[in-house]
């Protein structure tokens, strides 16, 4: 059983079901969810020989900051279900790491809390159909130190997810949600997510915070282009983790179109299904210049807290490290997708 299969099964046995359901969980079929991981694995590397690799370093920046590694944290809800210090854990696992946090607009930590851990961090932001509800929780994002606010842009409404009994949402206490918003006093309609956004939001974000923006859920190279025209700092191609809509393509095919449409003119990100530092190879010789991990991250923080986040960061950054060193490859700057081939699996496919 490789790493992540093994962190996932620890993490099984030690979550309520329910929990443990909704981190691993997909939209619809799952068909998206359970492409992910092996379209990675469906590139071949044409390594080089012969090149001094006596000095390999992974060291990067990203939005003028500098970390030790281009692995980061996805955003991702109710990690007070995975450990119970929640976002201020992962956050302390992160900057051990040297590495880059994005936390949830649905965190269970407060945002001040998460920032005492030290590591620049990135504020994820649903926009609700009441824009003032979102205004506040930017004004205290940015207020608690963060330094670029994610804009997820691919769930005008949540993908449905089948579930069989009791779901997360019924054992979910008070102060496990929603931390970070004052959602006391709003009317229902206030909570929902906007249906109506356009590339019109970036610069509200931008306005509202003054910090880079980065556009997340982003499939298509065409969109790419656009949201690089209204002003995004940076692209995050994903498809939510298979979580939204279902039979999308995986991260690993549409990275290659849209990194190739950006060119130099914004950062190209991506997450989903990358498990191993031969992902994170792959993923950057296409063009991503940081992947980030969703559930590795929280089955590592559901059995190991900090410490089991600071572990996994660390071995996909050594195993990173690993094949550069084995493909003949120096610095990030190095990956480009001549390292790359596509398999053919069959004769059917030729
Ligand atoms: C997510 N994701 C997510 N994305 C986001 O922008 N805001 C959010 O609050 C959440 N919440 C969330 C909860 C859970 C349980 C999961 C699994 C995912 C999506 C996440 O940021 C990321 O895109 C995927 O998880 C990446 O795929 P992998 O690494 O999980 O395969």
């Amino acid at each position: 059983m490789d790493r992540a299969a093994e962190l996932e099964a620890r993490a099984r046995a030690a979550l309520p079901p329910p929990v443990y359901e909704y981190f691993r969980q997909g939209s619809a079929d799952e068909v998206s969810a359970a492409e992910a991981v092996a379209a990675w694995r469906g590139f071949r590397f044409l390594p080089h020989v012969l090149r001094d690799v006596s000095n390999v370093s992974v060291e990067t920046r990203l939005l003028g900051r500098a970390f030790a590694t281009p692995v980061g944290i996805a955003p991702t809800a109710l990690q007070r279900h995975a450990h119970p210090a929640g976002e201020r854990e992962m956050a302390a696992g992160a900057a051990a790491a040297g590495s880059l946090l994005c936390v949830s607009g649905n965190a269970g930590a407060p945002y001040e809390e998460i920032a005492t851990a030290g590591a620049p961090w990135w504020a994820q932001l649903y926009i609700l159909a009441d824009r003032s509800l979102s205004a506040a929780l930017l004004r205290r994002a940015v207020d608690a130190g963060a330094t670029a606010v994610v804009l997820t842009a691919d769930t005008p409404v949540v993908g449905t997810k089948r579930n069989a009994g009791q779901s997360v949402w019924d054992i979910t206490p008070q102060g496990f949600a929603h931390v970070n918003e004052d959602r006391g006093s709003a009317p229902a309609w206030a909570l929902e997510k906007a249906v109506d956004l356009s590339e019109e939001a970036i610069g509200w974000v931008r306005q509202e915070t003054g910090l880079p923006v980065v556009v997340k859920g982003v499939l298509r190279a065409d969109d790419a282009v656009r949201v690089v025209a209204a002003g995004a700092d940076a692209v995050w191609v994903s498809n939510h983790g298979g979580r939204q809509l279902d039979r999308s393509v995986t991260t690993a095919q549409a990275l290659g179109p849209v990194a190739a449409a950006v060119g130099d003119r914004a950062e190209v990100y991506v997450d989903g299904g990358v498990r191993d530092g031969r992902d994170v190879l792959t993923a950057l010789a296409l063009g991503a210049r940081a992947v980030f991990l969703g559930r590795p991250a929280l089955w590592a923080l559901t059995c190991g807290g900090a410490t089991g986040v600071h572990d996994l960061v660390c071995a996909l950054t050594e195993e990173l490290l690993e094949a550069m060193c084995l493909a003949g490859c120096r610095g990030l700057a190095e990956l480009t997708c001549d390292l790359l081939t596509v398999v053919k699996h069959s004769r059917i496919d030729e």
